[in-house]
């Protein structure tokens, strides 16, 4: 690995992961939604949070929008700079994980390969992936920043479902699909969704 630190000794710390979470009275984890633009990351993101909240858990979000203009500001959406966001999105929520808090990652994430290093950093289990199985046409449709709209017309380039490539999970953990009906889930019954699968695995106790 060319990027392994050399001379540099990890050093333990006196507090263990099973301290923390024992203090703040929850296990961590990291929700990691992933999906087109527009396909409702943040708005599933932010009706997560506000479940958990409601339950007494203490949740983190990284919204890729957001963390583009501080940590990630430096990046552009070149692949190896989603990659590099990726990477360290991923690293950033394994330390809030640590800690013990539930921290909600959403964004686009395209390349299944750096979704799953993201996932390899946590312990087996500690990784929920969350996809949003929405329909490039309903998501173009949306258009909420009208990026779809300028992407179309060849003002940005490279954007991810019209000349960028977007890899869907094979095997994640909760699928929440939309079809764009009437009848499909409200936020808040796709957050409800995935606070059940955190409480089957014992997450939420
Ligand atoms: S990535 O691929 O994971 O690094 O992307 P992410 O950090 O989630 O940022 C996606 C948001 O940036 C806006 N945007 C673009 N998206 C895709 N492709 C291109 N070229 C692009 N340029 C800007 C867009 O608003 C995304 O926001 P969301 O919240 O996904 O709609």
């Amino acid at each position: 690995d060319k990027n392994k630190p050399e001379n540099i000794v990890w050093h333990e710390s006196s507090i263990c992961r099973c301290d923390r979470q024992q203090l703040l009275q929850q296990k961590g984890c990291v929700i990691w939604i992933t999906g087109l633009s527009g396909s409702g990351k943040s708005t599933v993101a932010c009706a997560l949070s506000k479940a958990l909240f409601e339950r007494g858990k203490l949740t983190y979000t990284l919204d890729g929008d957001n963390v583009r203009h501080g940590l990630n500001r430096d990046l552009t959406f070149k692949a190896e700079d989603r990659t590099e966001n990726i990477r360290r999105i991923g690293e950033v929520a394994k330390l809030f994980a640590d800690v013990g808090v539930i921290c909600i990652a959403s964004l686009i994430s395209p390349y299944r390969r750096d979704r799953d290093e993201c996932r390899s950093l946590l312990p087996e289990g500690d990784f929920v992936e969350v996809f949003m199985d929405v329909p490039l046409s309903v998501c173009e449709s949306r258009d909420p920043k009208g990026l779809y709209k300028l992407a179309r017309a060849g003002k940005i380039k490279g954007f991810t479902g019209i000349d960028d490539p977007y890899e869907a999970p094979l095997n994640c953990e909760v699928v929440l699909k939309h079809t764009g009906d009437d009848d499909s889930c409200s936020p808040r019954q796709m957050a409800e969704h995935i606070i059940s699968y955190l409480q089957n695995k014992g997450y939420l106790e």
